[in-house]
Parts: structure tokens; sequence; C-alpha cells
């Protein structure tokens, strides 16, 4: 290698010097992967339970994922914009629609430009059915995500991230997360989309209820509001079901996802209803990067993965050890054990940062959901021995 990729304190000071500032970083750069685990450049070793931010469903190194992506570049073609026709996303699509609700995809590069896309279409939606010019409001809810662009942020209603950042799209309504009256009281006839997590992630790991999600569909006909599942976190696999809301029976009009749907490249896909598709003509809507062959490549490969009932049985199955092993745990900080499949949560009645750097002298990486919340987030595919490392590690970090 050249450079600076094995010297730790280079890497770190130029990165002070050339990186915008926008995120703390703990003092180890990461040089590779393989399975659950990630070395830094002094070759230490950790167990990844953050997987990118609920990214890397296979892990690391995958041997099928590689071998896509290297029979991609053999063809020569990574990216061609979407001026042309390719294959490789046409096939993830088909594959898409095949699993859920939707008819049509639309490919993006990430989640908020999912859901840059999702507003769009939810606007373009009401216009094209006749609806007055008022009918552009969103309702959104008390500890959702959906990104950081001026739209997804605008629905992101967390004073911290929004703040600096006013005046914000007009238009958005805040109700309780898993109360249907407070919902109630803000969808009307000016509401034209309902934007929801299925399960909430970055504000902390809460389901959001079947009753609620049934409901909230109930509303929505009422109103002609398009409702949105954003499950850019949730989605994929990570709750046990190819999609979270597949644990109940209520269907979204639109449904974004991206994280872990290519691998670890960036990717993103607005699923929606023939309804919804039919409101957008050539030139609504576009992406340079979007469905390119080499990223489309690896989320076929993904997909077939992931889709597999043995490997969401997997997935159900350790989240469900996770889930038991925790809840073992006797410490008086612990205010709280839940989740889904491999989206759990362990709530502090104290800050989770100190944990986190802690977890990185005994060889793990954690990451926090909110101040108080420890999330685990791991690839899809750890298994029940690293659960048993994970609980041994908190065992005695939680007591410190
Ligand atoms: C539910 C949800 N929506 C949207 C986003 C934004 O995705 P991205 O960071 O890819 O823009 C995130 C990211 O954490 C998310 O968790």
């Amino acid at each position: 290698m050249i450079g600076i990729e094995t010297d730790t304190a280079a890497i770190i000071a130029r990165e002070g010097q050339y990186i915008a500032q926008t995120y703390k970083r703990p003092p180890f750069a990461l040089v590779r992967g393989a399975g659950v685990h990630v070395y830094d450049a002094d070759g230490g070793r950790y167990t990844d339970w953050v997987a990118g931010i609920a990214v890397n469903a296979l892990g690391y190194a995958d041997p099928a994922l590689d071998e896509a992506l290297r029979a991609q570049l053999d063809t020569g073609l990574i990216h061609v914009s979407n001026l042309y026709h390719t294959a490789p996303h046409v096939l993830v699509a088909e594959k898409l629609v095949g699993g859920c609700f939707a008819d049509r995809v639309f490919f993006c590069n990430s989640g908020a430009e999912a859901n840059e896309g999702a507003i769009k279409f939810a606007r373009k939606f009401a216009r094209s059915a006749g609806a007055p010019a008022t009918k552009t409001d969103i309702v959104t809810f008390t500890g959702g995500f959906h990104g950081r662009t001026i739209g997804a942020l605008s629905v992101t209603p967390k004073a911290a991230y929004q703040a600096p950042f006013a005046p914000l799209m007009a238009g958005v309504k805040v109700a309780e997360f898993n109360d249907i009256e407070s919902a109630r009281a803000l969808i009307d006839g000016d509401t034209c989309a309902v934007i929801v997590e299925p399960v909430q992630g970055e504000g902390g790991i809460h389901p959001a209820t079947a009753e609620f999600l049934a409901a909230l569909r109930d509303l929505c006909d009422q109103y002609g509001a398009l409702l949105i599942f954003d499950e850019v976190q949730c989605g994929v696999g990570r709750t046990g079901h190819l999609w979270a809301h597949q644990s109940g029976t209520t269907t979204p009009d639109i449904m974004t996802t991206a994280k872990p749907l290519a691998g670890g490249l960036p990717v993103g896909a607005i699923l929606c209803t023939s309804a919804v598709a039919d409101a957008l003509a050539p030139g609504d809507h576009g992406s340079t990067f979007a469905g390119s062959p080499l990223v489309m490549s690896a989320a076929l490969t993904v997909l077939d993965r992931v889709a597999a009932d043995d490997f969401l049985a997997h997935v159900r199955a350790v989240g469900a050890y996770l889930l038991e092993r925790l809840a073992t745990l006797t410490h008086d900080c612990i205010v709280d054990v839940r989740g889904r499949g491999l989206m759990v949560a362990l709530e502090l009645n104290k800050p989770a940062a100190p944990i986190i750097e802690r977890g990185y002298e005994h060889g793990l990486l954690l990451v926090n959901a909110g101040a108080n919340v420890l999330r685990f987030v791991p690839p899809l595919i750890v298994e029940r021995a690293h659960v048993d490392q994970l609980i041994d590690t908190l065992q005695i970090i939680l007591g410190d």
C-alpha cells in the first residue's frame, strides 16, 4: 500500500484538516473487514453491531456479493445513466415488486433521496387527481427520522436537526407516534401524504403498533392521502420479515428503502402502486447515478439472499436470542429492552456514549439511537456466539 492507509495518526490528522467536521469519530481507522468483523490499521479487531448503520446486511467480504460485483465490472459497465436501457435495474425492480404490495420502482441513491422522491410523488399524485393546490400537507410523527435533505429534514421533527436550517418545507404537521387520535386531529383534505417508519430507528427502536398502522391506512383512504412507509432502516430483512410492515396486514401506497439494499453501495428506491406511478410522466423526476448496473448487481445478490425463508428465519432466531440475552442483564442503569429481529435497543437511564467508547476497548462497534439508547443493528449474518460475546462484554462495561 502507499500513502497513509496504515498510519492511524496521519489519517486522523488529515481528516481534521480536509474533511468537513460533521462527525465525531473514535481514534482508530478501519482498513478491512470479514464476516461480522472489521479491523483497524493497528491490527485491532471489532465485532460489528453497527453494520455501517444498518447497512451491511451480508457483513464484509461476502463471496457471492464480491463475485457479483466482479462479474459486473468484467462487463465494463459501472454506470451509463438512466438515458439507456440496462438489465440489472429491471431485474432488481422485478424482485422488489414480487415481494410486496408495490407495482413499480424508482431507484435513487440514499434514504433521504428516496423520501424526497416520495414527497414529490405524493404531491404529483394529488395534483394529477385534480385535488386543490392546497393538498400538499404531510403528516409525520414524533421520533421519526427521514433524512437530512430539506424535504426529508422537514418531516424529521427533531429541533437539533432542523433549527439551524430553518425555514424548512411548509405544510408539515407532527402527530404523536402510535397515537391515532393525535393523527386524526391533523389529517384532513389538505393532507397529501402521511409518512411513518413501521419501526422507528434513529428515534430509539420503537415499533408502530399494527392497530396504529391500520388506522392510519383508514384515515389516508378517508381523506385521499397517500400512506408512505419509510423502511430505509427497518426494511430488507432487518426485522426478520423482508419488509417490516409485513409482520402485519397494512400496506402503504409508497415505501422507501435504501441502506442495506445494495450491500454497502449507495442506493435508494421508491416502491409504489401503479396508481401512484401512473401519476408520473417522463421528466417529473430523475437521478444521474440511480439504478447503475454495478449497484444493481449488488442489490440483486442481497435481495436473493435476504428474501430466502431460511435467511429471514435466522434473523428472527438470532434476534430473539439477542433480546432474551439482553433481558438477563441486571444492571440498574437498564430501563428497557425492545426490538424486532436484528433491530434491537437497550435503553439506559444514562448516556450511551461512554458505553460505546468502552466497547471499542473491548473490540465492539456499538452505536446509539438517541442519547440514552444503545442500538444493535449488526450484519444479518451474525450468530448466537457473537451475541454471547456481546453480552459478556456488556456485563463488564455497563457496570463501569
Ligand atoms: C428511517 C430512515 N429514513 C431515512 C434515512 C436517511 O437515509 P440516508 O442517510 O441514506 O439519506 C435514515 C437514515 O438513518 C433512516 O433511518
